[in-house]
């Protein structure tokens, strides 16, 4: 199943999470409208707020060679409730596929599911930068 793909992959990245500071590793794997799947972790800095999340890593890379709709995303991690994504990933997420399932996963096979519109009522949009929109 195509879930059980992308939650693999997700904790396959995980790995290789750079997380020295917080010592909590997060995985994640975003696949795009075709299918394509690109996968991202946390990593760290030493000046702590130039870290950045597994979530927008894997989005950032898949931007990044051209993807912009996305079905769903993935996110591990080792905590027996599934962590979900954190309200500046939402932010980000929501900019190119509200409607994307998120499916968030521990690595001992757990998972909860969510879309972003859900995890993120009333984001702030494109359409909130003009006066003119009604
Ligand atoms: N983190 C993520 O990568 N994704 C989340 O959804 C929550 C938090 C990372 C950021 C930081 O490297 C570590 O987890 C602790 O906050």
């Amino acid at each position: 199943m195509l879930n059980d793909k992308l939650i693999d992959v997700a904790r396959e990245v995980r790995e290789r999470a750079y997380a020295p500071y917080s010592g909590f590793k997060v995985g994640a794997a975003i696949m795009a409208e075709d299918g394509t799947i690109y996968s991202g972790c946390n990593i760290e800095n030493a000046s702590y707020s130039h870290s950045i999340c597994a979530e927008r890593v894997a989005l950032f890379k898949a931007v990044g060679v051209g993807a912009r709709i996305f079905q769903a995303i993935a996110i591990v991690t080792e905590l027996d409730n599934p962590a979900s994504p954190c309200g500046a990933c939402r932010q980000v997420l929501a900019e190119f596929s509200p409607d994307m399932q998120v499916l968030m996963a521990n690595t001992r096979g757990k998972v909860i599911t969510s879309t972003v519109k859900e995890l993120l009522p009333m984001a702030f949009s494109n359409s909130d930068l003009r006066e003119d929109k009604f």
